[in-house]
C-alpha cells in the first residue's frame, strides 16, 4: 500500500466510480489516502452495494452514492449529499462514460445524445456543482477522462470522439480559470483498456485495433489510475490544463 501524500480526510468524488477505470481510480486514490466517494447510475443500486462489499474485502472503505450525471439537478443534488456525509469535494474525477458506436449514416438520434449526455454533459454537470466549494477552499483538483479516439477520432465513433475532444476544450478552458486559484484542471486520455466497454466490441476489430498499438497489448486499468494519482497529488500543483495520454504509443503528437 502506497504511503498517504495528501492531507487526510481530503474527499475525491470518482464518477462511474464502479466501472472499469473508475474502480482503479478508486482503489488507488483511496490507498493514496483520500476520502473516496464512488458515483454509480441510479440503476446500478444493487451492483454498487456488492462493489463496496467487494473493496471493504481488500481493506480499502470506499463510499458509494447514485446519481444520473447526465442531469444538472442530481448531480447538484448528489454533491450536496456528499458534502453533507464527508464535507467539501477537493478532487474530482470524471470518469462517466458510456459507447454507442454505429457507423454515422446508421446513427439515431438517441445514440447521439446519449453519449454526449453521459460523456461531456455530465462533465459540466458535475464540476460546476463542486466549483464554488474548490474556489473557497483554494485547492482543487479536477481530472477528466477522454480518450485516445478523443485525440485521433475513431471508425464508429463519431459521438463518442466528440464528446470525448470535448472535455480537453473544457479542461484547456477551465484550467485558466482555475489557475490562479489553486484548482488545477487535466485530461488523461487512456488508449484501449481492458474493461468491459472493449470487451463489448467486435472481437476482430478489437484484434486488430490492439494489433496497431506499438506496445502490442491493452492498457490495465491501473495504468490509468496511476496517472490520475500524479495528477491529484498535491505535489504536482503546477501540472494544468494537460492532456496525458496513456495509450502504448497508439497515437502521439
Ligand atoms: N476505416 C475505414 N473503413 C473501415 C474501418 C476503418 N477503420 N473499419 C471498417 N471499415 C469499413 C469496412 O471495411 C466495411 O466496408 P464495406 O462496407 O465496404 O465492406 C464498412 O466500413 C463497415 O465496417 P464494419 O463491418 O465494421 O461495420 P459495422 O456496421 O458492422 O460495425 C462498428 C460498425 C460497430 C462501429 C465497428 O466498425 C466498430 O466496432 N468500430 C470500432 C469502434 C471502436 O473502436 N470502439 C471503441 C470502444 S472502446 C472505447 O471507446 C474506449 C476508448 O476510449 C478507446
Amino acid at each position: 500500500m502506497t504511503a498517504a501524500r495528501v492531507a487526510p480526510e481530503r474527499v475525491a468524488l470518482v464518477t462511474g466510480g464502479i466501472g472499469g477505470i473508475g474502480t482503479a481510480i478508486c482503489q488507488r486514490l483511496a490507498q493514496d489516502g483520500f476520502r473516496v466517494v464512488a458515483n454509480h447510475h441510479p440503476s446500478e443500486q444493487e451492483a454498487a452495494q456488492a462493489w463496496k462489499n467487494d473493496q471493504a474485502g481488500i481493506g480499502l472503505d470506499i463510499d458509494t452514492i447514485a446519481g444520473d450525471v447526465s442531469s444538472f439537478e442530481d448531480s447538484r443534488r448528489m454533491v450536496a449529499e456528499i458534502k453533507e456525509r464527508h464535507g467539501p469535494v477537493a478532487v474530482l474525477v470524471n470518469c462517466a462514460g458510456i459507447t454507442r458506436d454505429k457507423t454515422f449514416k446508421k446513427m439515431e438520434e438517441d445514440a447521439w445524445r446519449a453519449v454526449i449526455d453521459v460523456n461531456l454533459n455530465s462533465v459540466f454537470n458535475v464540476t460546476r456543482s463542486v466549483w464554488e466549494d474548490m474556489l473557497e477552499a483554494g485547492f482543487g483538483r479536477v481530472v477528466n477522462i477522454s480518450s485516445v479516439n478523443g485525440q485521433r477520432g475513431q471508425f464508429g465513433q463519431t459521438n463518442y470522439a466528440t464528446a470525448k475532444a470535448g472535455m480537453h476544450g473544457f479542461t484547456m478552458s477551465l484550467a485558466q480559470e482555475g489557475a490562479a486559484k489553486g484548482i488545477t484542471v487535466n485530461t488523461v486520455s487512456p488508449g484501449y483498456v481492458e474493461t468491459a466497454m472493449t470487451l463489448a466490441m467486435r472481437d476482430d476489430v478489437r484484434e486488430a485495433i490492439v494489433a496497431g498499438v506499438p506496445m502490442r497489448r491493452m492498457g490495465k486499468p491501473d495504468e490509468i489510475a496511476s496517472a490520475v494519482a500524479f495528477l491529484v497529488a498535491d505535489e504536482n500543483g503546477y501540472v494544468t490544463g494537460a492532456n496525458l495520454p496513456v495509450n502504448g504509443g497508439l497515437f502521439m503528437h
